[in-house]
């Protein structure tokens, strides 16, 4: 097992004046296991990105543990990376120095063969010399990835890292991850709030409810792929999107 989170409870005091608080996740459980591509679906305010943070060492939770890879969470690591939906590179650095951040941090010099690498994986070598406002929002978050993936790291943490992108280059960007997936076996939990991403990209799409944050139920999603021919023609993709629908309460 890569990833556990064991009974799990989080709580936010919402409102100092009145003292109320909000219960996100009152003992909740998730197991991924090594190398599985698992998405987590919910609605706005179920508490996915609650739960991201207290996976890479952000948060704790008030009660229960995470465990990662045989050991307690106690803080972040380069082990469990995460991608946010901003790429949030560095202006004032080119995109190789952008990539190279993370294997640089504490150490005198640079080893480049493996940055030099993962950008010709992410199809940038012609732009290492460049500034990231020279690139689309599409290839910055390119940037994001490859600055990710080549601290190496067990798992990748990702939260809605393509839902600033145009449905186009968001597409794009589906069938390269999942093709990096494939390549790597990165342990991957991907959070989104869109039924068809969760679907196309995941092999296993759990789905979150809210007060508090709970699994309302779980699609094996592994005949489904973002290559997958016409999905409104796929019975497979069509079924598991009812289904998640249905999970979520939104059926008409
Ligand atoms: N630092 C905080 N202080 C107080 N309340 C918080 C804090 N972080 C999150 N919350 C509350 O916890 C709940 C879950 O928030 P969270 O950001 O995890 O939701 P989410 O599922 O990621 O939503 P979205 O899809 O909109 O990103 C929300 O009600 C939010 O207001
Ligand atoms: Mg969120």
């Amino acid at each position: 097992m890569a990833l556990r989170v064991d009974q799990i409870s989080k709580t936010f005091d919402s409102d100092d004046a009145r003292r109320s608080t909000h219960q996100v996740f009152d003992q909740f459980t998730l197991d991924i296991a090594d190398g599985e591509f698992v998405a987590v679906l919910g609605p706005s305010g179920c508490g996915k990105t609650t739960l991201l943070r207290m996976i890479a060492g952000f948060d704790r939770p008030d009660a229960g543990r995470v465990i990662f890879d045989g050991s307690d969470v106690t803080g972040p690591a380069s082990d469990r990376v995460v991608v946010f939906q901003q790429p949030g590179l560095f202006p004032w650095m080119d995109v190789r120095h952008n990539v190279a951040f993370g294997l640089q941090l504490g150490r005198r010099r640079i080893d480049w063969r493996p940055v030099d690498e993962i950008l010709a994986t992410v199809g940038l070598s012609e732009f290492a010399g460049h500034a990231p406002y020279e690139l689309s929002g599409g290839m910055q978050q390119r940037v994001a990835l490859a600055r990710s993936l080549v601290m190496r790291p067990k798992m990748l943490l990702m939260d809605e890292p393509f839902a600033a992108l145009d449905a186009h280059l968001r597409h794009a960007m589906q069938v390269f991850l999942r093709e990096l997936w494939v390549e790597f076996r990165t342990t991957v939990l991907f959070i989104t709030h869109d039924v068809e991403e969760a679907i196309v990209l995941a092999e296993r799409v759990v789905v979150l409810g809210s007060n508090p944050g709970r699994i309302l139920g779980e699609l094996d999603a592994r005949d489904v792929h973002p290559s997958s021919a016409d999905l409104l023609d796929n019975a497979d993709y069509r079924r598991l999107r009812h289904r998640a629908i249905e999970l979520l309460g939104e059926l008409p």
